[in-house]
């Protein structure tokens, strides 16, 4: 038989589907990353979020998948407005920041403010700003679907790409 990416000469058999193996197997579907954040009094408050997913153009609606683990999101869920933006190339560790339970996640980081209390930041590919209207059950995450209120595009910006666990960049196919 042909060697193949697929059908390699050491094939290991299919993995169980015990949450290490899940995370590798979901590792493998690459997605960009979005910092969701609010402002809490006059502080931003804000997370990395590989879950973000387009839902719905009329009405406009997007949805996240939340650790229930998460000690960021009670703070951030009664925000009247988030501001999700899309990170962009250069800024993995800046995501890796975002996720960080040590320091202060927005030290040194550019980001402004919406009336409403959004947080978004600067030299990001895509903001959008969101509320959220309804929140469903995800096992160990909850489902959190937001109304989408405005989005400012950034053609120019690429954006980081998120796979196997390593922030990669984009390539033109072909
Ligand atoms: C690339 C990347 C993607 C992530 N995606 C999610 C996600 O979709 N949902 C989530 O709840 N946490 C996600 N996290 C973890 C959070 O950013 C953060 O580490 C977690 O919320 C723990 O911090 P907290 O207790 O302050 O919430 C991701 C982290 C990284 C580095």
């Amino acid at each position: 038989m042909a060697t193949s990416a697929h059908n390699p000469p050491e094939a290991s058999a299919p993995a169980e589907l015990d949450a290490a193996a899940l995370r590798r197997a979901f590792g493998a579907y690459p997605t960009g990353v979005v910092a969701i954040s609010a402002l809490r009094g006059s502080e931003p408050v804000g997370f990395a979020a590989s879950s973000f997913v387009s839902i719905s153009l009329q009405p406009p609606m997007a949805a996240v998948s939340v650790a229930r683990t998460s000690t960021t999101w009670p703070r951030l869920a009664g925000a009247s407005e988030l501001g999700l933006s899309v990170l962009s190339r250069g800024q993995g560790e800046l995501c890796r920041r975002l996720a960080s339970r040590e320091g202060n996640r927005f030290d040194g980081v550019a980001w402004k403010r919406t009336p409403e209390g959004a947080v978004l930041i600067e030299d990001a590919a895509l903001w959008l700003t969101a509320r959220v209207s309804a929140t469903y059950d995800g096992g160990d995450h909850e489902i959190v679907l937001m109304e989408l209120l405005t989005a400012e595009l950034f053609p120019g910006v690429e954006p980081l790409v998120f796979h196997t666990s390593q922030f990669r960049e984009l390539i033109p196919h072909g």
